[in-house]
């Protein structure tokens, strides 16, 4: 990915929240009823912004970036994007998932970010120009026509993000994207999307485990705990994308507290 001319949307952090999540519960009907998975969540992202949402497993990550997404209907609170709630799946809001087969595995790298802008209604040598654009600004140029079986798990992960950029969304929802890839991999992917953010301006809600990459990709993190869960903390992280800078030391340690009061909160016993 070519970081080529920086971004010229108004800094993060000015202007109103592009998404709002207030007093937010939400869970599952199954056999034995509702359950919760998160109790109360609040918070904003502005325009520009990368949020990072983390906390222990099981704790309602996934869960939050789903109503986000409008796959899910919040039991209790309010979500509101751009102003509207309500929220039914849209490509405004365009995820990319962990799994490697999020592909279509019969349609080419080209054909698989083609096809998401066709349904979406773009005219189709449009949408192949498009698709190729956005799949040479992921450095895949010399993969448009290879199918998913012939992608490593990073060049996946890229066509991914190449067919969410491609949608134009005005907020990028990705849920632990590089959780399932190696570390020399993961760190490769992590700087070209920070570019690819800064040089398009684009709004992210990223769903992590790893607190290195809540610092370096984020400018603000979300921490969640508790089970049904509720934010614990809101820690900003603006401008500390270096692991050499002392920033990232403090707010790599700041993350490390809250995540292990949450341990002990969660193995503590019943009094
Ligand atoms: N489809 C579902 N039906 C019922 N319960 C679910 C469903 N999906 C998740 N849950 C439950 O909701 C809670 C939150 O799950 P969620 O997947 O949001 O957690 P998470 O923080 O994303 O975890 P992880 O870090 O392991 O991905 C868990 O207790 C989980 O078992
Ligand atoms: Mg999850």
């Amino acid at each position: 990915m070519a970081d080529t001319a920086e971004a010229s949307a108004a800094a993060p952090g000015t202007g109103p929240p592009l998404l709002e999540v207030a007093g937010v519960a939400v869970g599952y009907n199954g056999p034995d009823g509702y359950t919760a998975a998160v109790a109360d969540a609040s918070f904003t992202v502005r325009a520009g912004e990368t949020v990072m949402l983390i906390g222990p497993s099981g704790c309602g990550k996934s869960t939050l970036l789903r109503v986000v997404a409008g796959f899910l209907r919040p039991a209790a609170g309010r979500v509101v994007f751009d102003g509207r709630t309500g929220l039914a799946p849209g490509p405004d809001r365009a995820v990319v998932f962990q799994e490697s087969d999020q592909l279509l595995p019969w349609r080419t790298a080209l054909g698989n970010v083609a096809y998401a802008l066709r349904a979406t209604g773009t005219p189709r040598a449009r949408a192949r120009a498009l698709a190729r654009d956005h799949l040479v600004g992921v450095g895949l140029a010399h993969a448009l026509d290879r199918h998913p079986h012939q992608l490593s798990g990073g060049m996946k992960q890229r066509v991914a993000i190449a067919r969410a950029l491609a949608l134009a969304p005005r907020m990028l929802l990705m849920d632990e994207p590089f959780g399932a890839l190696d570390a020399q991999t993961r760190g490769r992917l992590q700087h070209d999307l920070a570019a690819l953010v800064r040089r398009t301006g684009t709004t992210v809600l990223f769903v992590t485990h790893s607190i290195d990459e809540a610092v370096l990709l984020g400018d603000r993190v979300v921490v969640l705990g508790d089970r049904p869960s509720r934010v614990r903390e809101v820690v900003d992280v603006a401008g500390v994308d270096r692991p050499d800078a002392p920033e990232f030391t403090a707010a790599r340690r700041r993350l490390r507290a809250l995540l292990a009061e949450e341990e002990e909160t969660a193995h503590a016993p019943a009094h």
